[in-house]
C-alpha cells in the first residue's frame, strides 16, 4: 500500500484516504465521493479495529461484509485502492501487546470518551497508522461521529501529520435516522422508534433558533422528546462547544455549539449529533 501511495505522490496526484470499518452503507458512498470530488487518488480502507472497542462491545459480532463493500464500491467508481490490512498488518506485535498509542487529551474526555474508556486511544492510533501507510493528502470522515472527528483533526493538526481532515455531513434515511452500520442490529420495533434521536435533536435545534440560551433547558426538551420512544434508553444528552468539546454554561450568541446524544435501544448503542450556529437577536 505504502508505494502505491508513494508511486502517486510522485506521479504529482493528490490521495485522499476514507478510513472505514466495513460494512458500507450510502453515508460510506458519500464519503467516497466527496473524496473523489477533492483528490485524484482515492484509497478506502476497511479494517475493523480491534483497539477501539472496549471490553463487552461489539467487537466479534460487528459485520465484516468484505465482498459486499467491494461491490459498493465497484459499483460508486472512482476508488482507486482499497486497502483491508490484517490485525498483525497494523499491529505487528499484536493488539494485545502492542505499546504504542497516540492518545489525544481533553477532547477526548467528555461525550462518548466518558463512557467508552480506551476508545478513542485506538481510533487515534489505529488512523495515525492508516496515515502513514496510505500517505493522503486529505482524509475524510463523517460528521455522525462528530467528536472522532474534532479528536482526528487534532491529531492530525499536532502531530504535523499534512493530512487535511474532511468532514462529511451525516446521510439520513428519510425519516431522519442516520446511517450507521450499527441500524443493522435494531429489531422492527427499535427501528420503528430509533428516528427519535434525529427527532430530539431537531427539537434542540428550533429552541436554539428561538432564542432559547440556557443549555439545561435544551437538554430538557430533547429529554421530552426522547421519551416519547419507551425503547430508548439516554446514555448520554449534551450541548457542548464545538472548539473544546466542554459542557456550556451559557449559549453565546455567534458561536457554534455541538448537540449531541447517544441513545441504547437493547444492547444497541447508537449516536447523533447536530452542529449548531447561535443566532444573534439581529438573525431572528
Ligand atoms: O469511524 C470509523 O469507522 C472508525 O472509527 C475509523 C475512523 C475507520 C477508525 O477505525
Amino acid at each position: 500500500m505504502r508505494s502505491l501511495a508513494e508511486e502517486a505522490r510522485r506521479a504529482g496526484r493528490r490521495l485522499a484516504l476514507v478510513p472505514t470499518m466495513g460494512a458500507l452503507h450510502e453515508g460510506h458512498l458519500a464519503l467516497v465521493r466527496e473524496a473523489r470530488s477533492r483528490a485524484d487518488h482515492v484509497t478506502v480502507s476497511i479494517f475493523v479495529n480491534p483497539t477501539q472497542f472496549g471490553p463487552g462491545e461489539d467487537y466479534e459480532r460487528y459485520p465484516r461484509t468484505l465482498e459486499a463493500d467491494l461491490e459498493a464500491l465497484r459499483r460508486v467508481g472512482g476508488v482507486d485502492a482499497v486497502f483491508a490490512p490484517t490485525v498483525e498488518g497494523l499491529y505487528p506485535y499484536g493488539e494485545a501487546a502492542n505499546a504504542t498509542w497516540v492518545t489525544v487529551e481533553g477532547l477526548t474526555d467528555g461525550l462518548c470518551g466518558r463512557y467508552r474508556p480506551g476508545h478513542f486511544r485506538g481510533v487515534t492510533t489505529v488512523v495515525a497508522r492508516l496515515f502513514n501507510v496510505c500517505r493522503p493528502h486529505i482524509a475524510c470522515f463523517g460528521l455522525k461521529d462528530a467528536q472522532q472527528f474534532f479528536v482526528l483533526r487534532r491529531m492530525a493538526r499536532e502531530l504535523l501529520t499534512g493530512v487535511e481532515l474532511i468532514g462529511v455531513p451525516t446521510v439520513r434515511e428519510a425519516d431522519g435516522l442516520a446511517l450507521s452500520s450499527r441500524n443493522a442490529y435494531l429489531s422492527p420495533e427499535e427501528r420503528a422508534q430509533a428516528p427519535v434521536l434525529w427527532k430530539a435533536l431537531q427539537a434542540a435545534e428550533a429552541a436554539i433558533q428561538r432564542g432559547e440560551l440556557r443549555p439545561a433547558a435544551i437538554v430538557e426538551r430533547m429529554l421530552q422528546m426522547l421519551a416519547t420512544a419507551p425503547l430508548a434508553r439516554p446514555q448520554y444528552v449534551e450541548l457542548v462547544d464545538t472548539e473544546t468539546l466542554q459542557p456550556v454554561d451559557r449559549l453565546e450568541p455567534g458561536r457554534e455549539v455541538l448537540a449531541a446524544l447517544a441513545i441504547y435501544f437493547g444492547q444497541t448503542r447508537l449516536i447523533d449529533n447536530v452542529i449548531v450556529r447561535i443566532p444573534s437577536p439581529t438573525d431572528r
